[in-house]
């Protein structure tokens, strides 16, 4: 009798055991990027970027002027290479957004319409300097400044995943503008602000040399209006002063991403979660209401009306989408603004969402489209 209880006993414990191993391999998460409801504690990141200053002995003499290699009749931004602005000492010091424009491909080829909508952006900034990033230039970003956050980045399943991530790198570390290939600059990005009453702080007094007492900004689009929509607010378009610490969020939520990914029980639950919910607009969503909620007063995030940005919704109906989403045959510019009235609203910009990206890859048929002429 006595041997038999012992028996129960033990298999009471067993099975306690078991649930056990299971709880804490999966129950305390729900699902990457499912939820968007307000982060119960606050845990904004601490930890720093690595900035180090031996890395520039290994850079060339810089040239003081930027050749222009696209100098047409109208001024375009001056070219700067990713290696050049790795090479200058970073000063992420606070105020207002620096004069750089940050893009980001495969390579340094682009393809026929991204061209000629970078080359629309660099026109309305003809005094600041365009950056256009490639994969290989943003691991090195990675791994010059932000060394523990290279196994993340690298074990990212895809290159959208790390272009995505690399977007909050550029604000983070150098600031200025960045924006997606498929976004055509109606206006000057600071005049846009400034004729909609949108007051930055300003540059930092360096004679003063009190950074702390500069407030930092972040400026972020919202798509359609739906705050609840959880594409609401795109990473296409973003800009930011430098050492903005929002930045940091979207970095650390990719880092826990990938540590909850490699347990043995959560991978065989969970479907790995997609580029949108762990680097993209669900994963930004989450990090400004997180942020929104613990973050701090002095270095505030704004997300700008969607008539600013992201006049064209690709959530919207068809007959807009027909003409304005460069993924339809019937695609036709000039017809999208008027009938958006860009004009009108002061839009910034309009991205028309060429979607190059399919789940982990690239989307060859969307990308032979803009790649032609016209
Ligand atoms: C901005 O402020 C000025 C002066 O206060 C006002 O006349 C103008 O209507 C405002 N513009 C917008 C877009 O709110
Ligand atoms: C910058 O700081 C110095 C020293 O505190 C002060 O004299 C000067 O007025 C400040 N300039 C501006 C533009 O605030
Ligand atoms: C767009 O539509 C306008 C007006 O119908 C037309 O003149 C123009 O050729 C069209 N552009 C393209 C690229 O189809």
């Amino acid at each position: 009798m006595l041997f038999f209880q012992r028996l129960r006993r033990l298999y009471i414990l067993a099975i306690t055991l078991l649930f056990c191993i299971i709880f804490i391999q999966i129950i305390p998460y729900f699902g990457p990027g499912l939820s968007i409801s307000r982060p119960s504690s606050c845990q904004l990141p601490v930890t720093p970027p690595h900035i180090s200053s031996s890395h520039t002995s290994n850079c060339p003499l810089l040239s003081a002027s930027h050749p222009q290699a696209d100098s047409s009749h109208t001024k375009l931004a001056s070219a700067l290479s990713p290696a050049e602005l790795l090479c200058r000492s970073p000063k992420p010091l606070p105020g207002g957004i620096p004069k750089l424009l940050h893009q980001s491909w495969k390579s340094t080829e682009l393809p026929a319409k991204f061209k000629k909508w970078s080359n629309t952006c660099r026109r309305q900034h003809p005094d600041w300097e365009w950056v256009l990033w490639t994969d290989e230039d943003n691991l090195q970003l990675v791994k010059q400044y932000f060394p523990w956050l290279e196994d993340t980045f690298s074990s990212l399943p895809g290159n959208i995943y790390r272009a995505d991530l690399a977007r909050s790198l550029y604000m983070y570390i150098f600031g200025g503008v960045y924006a997606d290939l498929d976004t055509e600059c109606l206006r000057p990005t600071l005049d846009a602000l400034a004729s909609q009453n949108i007051s930055l702080p300003g540059q930092p007094n360096e004679s003063s040399g009190d950074e702390a007492s500069v407030a930092r900004v972040a400026l972020l689009g919202r798509m359609g209006s739906d705050p609840a929509f959880d594409h609401s607010i795109p990473n296409a378009w973003m800009a930011a002063s430098a050492g903005h610490p929002f930045f940091l969020l979207p970095m650390s939520s990719a880092q826990a991403e990938i540590q909850k990914s490699r347990r043995i029980l959560h991978s065989w639950w969970y479907d790995y979660p997609s580029a949108e919910q762990l680097t993209g607009p669900i994963a930004l969503l989450k990090n400004v209401k997180q942020y929104e909620f613990c973050g701090d007063a002095a270095n505030k995030i704004i997300v700008l009306p969607d008539s600013m940005v992201y006049p064209f919704n690709w959530n919207t109906k068809e007959n807009v989408r027909s003409l304005c989403s460069a993924e339809k045959e019937t695609f036709n510019e000039t017809l999208c603004k008027d009938v958006l009235e860009v004009d009108l609203k002061g839009s910034i910009s309009i991205t028309y969402w060429s979607h190059t990206h399919r789940g982990k890859g690239a989307d060859v048929e969307n990308i032979e489209r803009i790649s032609q002429d016209g």
